[in-house]
């Protein structure tokens, strides 16, 4: 689920400074959500000052905004696999970013997200994971010392009931996310239907990341653990970046 907080300025310093890292030549992972395009937008413009670059589009919605901004765009399999161009840089938002907890009882570190707030997070993990480079746009909403949202998992709708089972033997809560201007369920870009999940504080999300890939019937989970490697995080004043 989507979080709230965070200012329309915020996210656009956010997104503007992830697109300030391109460079000519590049073929670029093009993120989901409102943050990320800031980003999209900001690569529109720089394209239409002569900035030659191939966008990677994560979801539909990113698609949709890339053409609407003239981004020349590569489908997934030109750009990810081993005769593939390959992608040099991703620019992704995040539902929650986990700032890591030093905690002498139960210390956590920093670097893994929850994304999926959008139901693109198939996609988006196979385009992030693939790029060189991962930088996540947030606000500093999004920032927490450890991860506690609801972790959303698409799933086959035959196998929704089966992995609901399993999410509940692994001590989560799963809820199935319901469509708001539709009657029903929410069907991603894949035709398959998002479980959100919740665990409480995740203490060890690699762990509950392995767990919930195991499940048969799980597409995609919305935990992205040692994927990102800068989140750039736009504040009242500017933006921050740091080192995932
Ligand atoms: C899409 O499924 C998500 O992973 C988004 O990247 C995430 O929800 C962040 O979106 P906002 O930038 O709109 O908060």
């Amino acid at each position: 689920m989507k979080t709230s907080g965070g200012s329309d300025a915020m996210k656009r310093r956010a997104g503007e400074s992830a697109a300030a890292a391109v460079t000519d030549g590049d073929v670029v992972g093009l993120g989901t959500g409102s943050t990320a395009a800031h980003a999209i937008r900001r690569l529109g413009d720089r394209v239409d000052a002569g900035l030659d670059i191939r966008g990677v589009p994560t979801s539909f919605a990113s698609r949709e905004l890339a053409v609407e901004e003239a981004i020349p765009c590569l489908d997934l399999p030109e750009a990810v696999g081993p005769d593939a161009r390959g992608i040099d840089l991703a620019i992704d938002g995040a539902d929650q970013v986990a700032t890591g907890s030093e905690g002498a009882d139960n210390p956590v570190s920093g670097g893994a997200l929850i994304k999926g707030g959008g139901a693109a997070h198939a996609r988006e993990k196979l385009v992030d994971a693939a790029a060189d480079r991962f930088l996540v746009v947030a606000d500093p909403s999004k920032e927490s010392p450890r991860l506690d949202r609801s972790v959303p998992v698409e799933v086959l709708p035959a196998g929704r009931t089966a992995v609901a089972a399993a999410i509940r033997e692994a001590d989560g809560e799963p809820t199935l996310r319901r469509a708001e201007r539709k009657d029903g369920p929410v069907v991603t870009d894949n035709g398959n239907l998002v479980l959100d999940c919740a665990f409480g504080a995740i203490d060890a999300p690699a762990a509950l990341a392995a767990t919930l890939s195991e499940i048969p019937g799980v597409v995609e989970h919305g935990l992205f653990v040692g994927l990102a490697d800068e989140v750039h995080v736009g504040t009242e004043s500017g933006v921050r970046i740091d080192e995932a």
